[in-house]
């Protein structure tokens, strides 16, 4: 018996040890590990980078308070903000919090504008920002927030694809739309250029905030630093978490500089959020989000996701589609996706499920092609053993 709750359905099955794509399990077998712990091992497991900066940063300084300037926060903001559309930077530890807090920025804006009750946020119907109480509510799915109530007011929703719906949700009480670029939890849909761009297009006509959900997408998974880069927009508020800290638990919330001024001492904190170590992490992770890194994201993504239309092709009684951008890849099965990924697990290749019988692919954003090609080869023995 567990002393942990029951909170998790976990497989039997536990690591000792991982490098790059690759996991070592308790009883001594090599897995593939294409979940990289749902999108956060950027750099893949014990990067050399990480691991000089995580051991150098600790040896001098672990926490200090959000009370002090934090230099190394101050680089990784610098950097950031250089990178992007932002202009401002506040540090959490986890994505929830990261959601919460662009929330926070969307509502205090207004207010900060003499306008407090301009605070609803608009999302996607079973759309994914977390597991807090504001955060699933905000994603609007029964089975995250039966249990947990009274319902959090303060969130419309629409069904993805409802563009009627959406523009009719807007009214004087509406203070932003906030939108995954790229649906992970949802079952990988990618909400096309064209779409983004028309919802700037709305948000701007109707003097409202448009948040963009960078969690699971964000820090070049996409093949781009943001997935919404694709869009060509600029939105007001993006939450960050997962990648940026490469196994190490960052969150963060971006903001360009009018919506900024209304976070005024006092208005948000966190005790351990951007402390020293987190953000030396940061720091060399964003080292290596380079040119050279996107480029492998993008060239393996394009095989991969070939590959698997090929085997599509071959199994079309299994695979129903191939959806995805970068490294964020899903296939949709016609049925049930978990007996495939038990098998693909006793194959040694580790996927992760998504909604609508989707099976998430996350590799590394530096795997390898090689690393490609045995997962291909695994996945199209699954379809041959179950066709
Ligand atoms: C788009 C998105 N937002 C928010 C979150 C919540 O992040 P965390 O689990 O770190 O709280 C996730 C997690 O999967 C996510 O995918």
């Amino acid at each position: 018996m567990s002393s942990l709750a029951n909170n998790y359905k976990r497989k039997k099955l536990s690591f000792i040890k991982g490098s790059g794509s690759f996991l070592i399990s308790t009883n001594g077998k090599k897995y593939l590990d294409f979940v990289q712990g749902i999108a956060v091992n950027s750099l893949g497991h014990s990067n050399n980078h990480l691991n000089k900066a995580i051991q150098k940063q600790s040896r001098k300084l672990w926490h200090v308070s959000n009370a002090f300037k934090i230099p190394e926060g101050e680089k990784l903001a610098n950097r950031l903000v250089k990178r992007t559309f932002a202009d401002s930077v506040i540090f959490q530890n986890s994505g929830a919090e990261a959601t919460e807090a662009a929330i926070k920025v969307a509502r205090r804006y207004f207010y900060s504008l003499g306008k407090p009750k301009k605070t609803k946020i608009i999302c996607i119907k079973n759309s994914f920002h977390g597991r807090t109480l504001a955060a699933i509510h905000a994603s609007g799915s029964k089975k995250m927030t039966e249990g947990f109530g009274p319902r959090i007011p303060g969130f419309d929703h629409f069904n993805f694809g409802d563009h009627k719906k959406l523009r009719n949700l807007i009214n004087k009480n509406t203070a932003a739309i906030m939108i995954e670029t790229v649906m992970g939890e949802g079952g990988i849909k990618v909400i096309p250029n064209w779409c983004i761009k028309a919802i700037r297009d709305l948000c701007d006509k109707k003097g409202i905030l448009l948040i963009l959900d960078e969690v699971q997408c964000g820090i070049g998974r996409s093949g781009k630093f943001f997935a919404f880069e694709y869009a060509r927009v600029k939105p007001d508020i993006v939450p960050i978490a997962k990648g940026i800290g490469g196994g190490f638990p960052i969150g963060a919330v971006l903001m360009t500089k009018k919506v900024a001024k209304a976070m005024v001492p006092g208005t948000h904190g966190s005790t351990f959020g951007g402390n020293p170590l987190a953000m030396s992490v940061g720091n060399a992770v964003l080292d290596k989000i380079d040119s050279n890194l996107l480029n492998n994201v993008k060239k393996m993504s394009k095989y991969f996701i070939l590959k698997l239309n090929i085997l599509k092709k071959k199994y079309p009684k299994i695979i129903k589609e191939i959806r995805g951008i970068g490294l964020l890849i899903g296939i949709q099965l016609w049925e049930d996706q978990t007996n495939f990924i038990n098998k693909l697990m006793e194959n040694q290749l580790l996927t992760i499920r998504a909604a609508e019988n989707v099976i998430r692919i996350l590799p590394p954003l530096n795997v390898k092609k090689s690393e490609i090609d045995t997962a291909l080869k695994i996945i199209s023995k699954v379809c041959n053993d179950i066709k």
